[in-house]
């Protein structure tokens, strides 16, 4: 059996030895060849907020390709990409003037990067190098962006040709750190912040990089309620800069435009991406805080980031058609209003499940944590792959989630991330906690005896 070919692998397909051929979608649903029909649970890896076959947003981009594919960034400006930008940054929020289009989440991140060494180089610091990032999170598959990510498994094999990056611990209620009372605890990551800025010399340090929710390296894991708000501050303090990872959970996946906005801050420069374009033609954004953007514009002319792509025409018009799409329909404010209670159903419907350890999430972005033994939290064995197994049954079964593994660290732990599309139905919801329940109670439960 070959491979599949879009970079795929066996982990990937949850150990399905042939892949379905997909042949079409339609809202929260996607068919294969053969007319089965998967409910999109994670909207793929929490990327597709609007579901599939919107025929709005294909006309658009159909529109676009109707009339140019593509007016290449150094030469032309298009209407696409400027009510993109004015759009993106309204949503954003004032604080922000200044956008750098990418064709993926890694690529937003490695400008994120860039953009710091760029403005600390302008303001005349030029040794500020140095990130900061935390255990137990992704970042992205390039070199740079790999280098922040807490997560072994995926920086293995390239280990030695990493950035030289400093990990502070992750901020998890659920896995929280030992022997410190709750009320601690934000003090706590705090003071390791500070404690580990002080150490590297703040002279020396340009970003501290987080995600408000941590996606696929944690298991939908938000920031504790002042987390944010406290790690900021002592960047602030400083001189250093917050960048936040918004690639999975903003552009409204969380209930709010940009995830940090419920933590009541605002970073220095942000990258988002899955949500944006919602998957209709890849399309990632970083997003400047306006003093950034000039002291780099005033001292170099230009964001010097960028690829041969960024800001494609078609790409723009998709993202603008999805964002129109998610404000027109009110889809935020869906999510917003709709995510507590599929949280309080998951609750509700999942925990008598001995195996469900945590549900946790903020908007619709919810990770379920499985364990061996919720007392103690002990991990299932790796070797077991429960969540790809449970997302494997759910698969055959017609509901697509995501599974991750390691966030328990040392290659072990089970989460199961759910992400549905902003606009499926109630129904749709429904069914999505159905058939979670059915697969989690068919994999996790003991064979019943026979005899
Ligand atoms: C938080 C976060 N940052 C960055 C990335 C990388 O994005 P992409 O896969 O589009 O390159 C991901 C992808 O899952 C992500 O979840």
């Amino acid at each position: 059996m070959r491979e599949a070919s879009s970079g795929g692998s066996k982990a990937v397909g949850f150990g399905i030895e042939a892949l379905p051929r997909i042949v079409r979608g339609e809202g929260s649903y996607l068919f294969d060849e053969r007319g089965r029909r998967y409910l999109d649970g994670s909207g793929g890896p929490a990327a597709f907020s609007i579901g599939h076959g919107q025929r709005e947003v294909n006309a658009a981009i159909a529109a676009q390709l109707e009339r140019v594919a593509c007016g290449y960034r150094y030469l032309f400006t298009s209407d696409a990409l400027e009510q993109l930008t004015a759009l993106v940054l309204r949503l954003a929020g004032e604080d922000f003037e200044h956008v750098v289009y990418t064709s993926s989440g890694s690529e937003a991140v490695e400008s994120a990067m860039k953009i710091a060494l760029q403005y600390f180089d302008a303001c005349g610091a030029p040794e500020r190098r140095h990130f900061i990032a935390r255990e137990r999170s992704y970042h992205g598959n390039t070199l740079g962006a790999l280098s922040l990510s807490g997560f072994a498994e995926r920086r293995r094999p390239f280990e030695g040709s990493l950035l030289d990056v400093s990990f502070v611990s992750a901020a998890n209620d659920y896995r929280p750190p030992a022997g410190i009372a709750p009320a601690d605890r934000i003090d706590h990551w705090a003071a390791e912040l500070d404690a580990r800025i002080r150490a590297i010399g703040p002279e020396r340090v340009a970003a501290f990089v987080f995600e408000p929710v941590v996606g696929a390296a944690g298991g939908a894991v938000p920031a504790p309620p002042g987390y944010a708000a406290a790690v900021a501050a002592v960047c602030r303090r400083h001189g250093v800069l917050v960048i936040a990872d918004e690639v999975m959970c903003g552009a409204g996946r969380c209930g709010t435009w940009r995830a940090l906005a419920a933590d009541g801050v605002v970073p220095d420069v942000m990258a988002v991406a899955k949500g944006l374009a919602g998957g209709y033609i890849p399309l990632g954004a970083t997003l400047l805080r306006r003093e950034i953007g000039a002291r780099i514009l005033a001292s170099h002319g230009a964001f010097m980031t960028g690829h041969t792509y960024s800001g494609h025409t078609a790409a723009c018009a998709a993202a603008l058609a999805v964002q129109r799409l998610i404000e027109r329909d009110g889809l935020i404010g869906r999510v917003r209003e709709r995510g507590p209670r599929l949280l309080a159903t998951l609750r509700e419907q999942l925990e008598p499940l001995a195996a469900v350890g945590d549900v946790r999430g903020r908007g619709y972005l919810i990770g379920i944590e499985l364990v061996r033994d919720r007392a103690t939290k002990t991990p299932f064995e790796p070797q077991r792959a429960v969540a790809q197994a449970v997302a494997r049954h759910a698969f055959e079964h017609g509901l697509i989630v995501y599974p991750c593994s390691g966030n328990a660290g040392e290659g072990r732990g089970d989460t199961l991330i759910v992400a549905p599309p902003y606009n499926a139905s109630d129904a749709e919801l429904e069914e999505l906690v159905d058939k979670l329940s059915a697969s989690l109670a068919a994999t996790l439960a003991p064979s019943p005896r026979r005899g």
